[in-house]
């Protein structure tokens, strides 16, 4: 191990054994807003009384009452994607539209329901990707051995070894490609939030064949 490894590991210890999360500081940061109550977690979650209907953990928000986004599709696609209804959907990326279609106050959790920032008007308004979702990667969608033999240009979840373990136990939700298959929402190391560094297309390479 190389001297300037070691100074950054003893780092990062210190600065875990502080407390610090690694959101702390990231647009996913919210503890600077008199709404937020000086906490992290709690914009999203709780640890008594949440929601975990459709994969959500312990979810503290009031979800995105939008019945049906329109998803990606296109004539050379060989799944089918859809996202279900909030009451029952297996679909986490819901989670992530409880902010980012723009319809949901970032202020509307534990049972606040009159919030007026919503994420258009928020910071530089960046993260507000709407409900039309048909010009964004496919999402909600099973990504198996199977879709596979469909497109040749995929590799196989269920064998590609990342991080410490393959596509399928790190990045998919119940066997669902969904946003967090991507973005890891507690971690901007790499920026964007993205859970694997996309430096020569890394993270677009871990899945495609091309
Ligand atoms: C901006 C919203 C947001 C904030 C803030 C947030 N989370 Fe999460 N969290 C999520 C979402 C969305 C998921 C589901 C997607 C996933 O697992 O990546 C999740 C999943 C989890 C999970 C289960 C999956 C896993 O990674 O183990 C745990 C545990 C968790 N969060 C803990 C925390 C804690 C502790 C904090 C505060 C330090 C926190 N989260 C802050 C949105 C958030
Ligand atoms: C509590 C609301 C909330 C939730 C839930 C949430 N986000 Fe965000 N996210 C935001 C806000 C607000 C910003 C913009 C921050 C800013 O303006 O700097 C943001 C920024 C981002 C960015 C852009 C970062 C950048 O550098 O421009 C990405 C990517 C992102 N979020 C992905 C996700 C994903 C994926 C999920 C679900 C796994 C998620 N977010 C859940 C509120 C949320
Ligand atoms: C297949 C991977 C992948 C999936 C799935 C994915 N994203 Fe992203 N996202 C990225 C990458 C990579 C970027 C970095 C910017 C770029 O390269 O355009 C990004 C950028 C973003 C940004 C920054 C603003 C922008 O438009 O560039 C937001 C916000 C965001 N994603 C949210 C989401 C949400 C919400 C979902 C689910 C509805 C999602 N992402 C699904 C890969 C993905
Ligand atoms: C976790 C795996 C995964 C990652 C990471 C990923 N993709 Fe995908 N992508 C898929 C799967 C699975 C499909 C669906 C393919 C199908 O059904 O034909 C898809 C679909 C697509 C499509 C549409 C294909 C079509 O036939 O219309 C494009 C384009 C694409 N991805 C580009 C990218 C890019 C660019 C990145 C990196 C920013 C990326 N993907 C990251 C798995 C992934």
């Amino acid at each position: 191990m190389t001297r300037n490894l070691s100074i950054s590991l003893i780092f990062i210890l210190a600065v875990s054994l502080n407390g610090f999360s690694q959101i702390t500081g990231s647009g996913h940061d919210f503890s600077g807003n008199a709404w937020a109550n000086n906490e992290i977690c709690i914009v999203c979650h709780t640890p008594h009384n949440g929601t975990s209907t459709g994969n959500a953990p312990l979810w503290n928000r009031e979800l995105s009452s939008v019945a049906s986004y329109t998803l990606y599709s296109s004539v050379t696609m060989d799944a089918g994607s859809a996202i279900a209804p909030v009451a029952n959907s297996a679909s986490n990326s819901r989670l992530c539209l409880s902010c980012h279609d723009g319809t949901v106050a970032l202020e509307n959790f534990g049972g606040v329901s009159n919030g007026t920032t919503t994420i258009g008007i928020y910071g530089s308004g960046v993260g507000n990707i709407g409900t039309d979702l048909s010009n964004d990667h496919p999402i909600s969608f099973t990504y198996d051995a199977a879709l596979c033999i469909a497109d040749p240009g995929l590799n196989d979840p269920t064998t590609t070894p990342v991080l410490n373990g393959t596509i399928t136990t790190q990045m998919l939700f119940g066997g669902q490609l969904e946003c967090a298959t991507c973005h890891d929402v507690h971690d901007n190391s790499y920026g964007y939030f993205l859970r694997i560094d996309n430096t020569n297309s890394a993270l677009c390479l871990t899945c495609h064949n091309k």
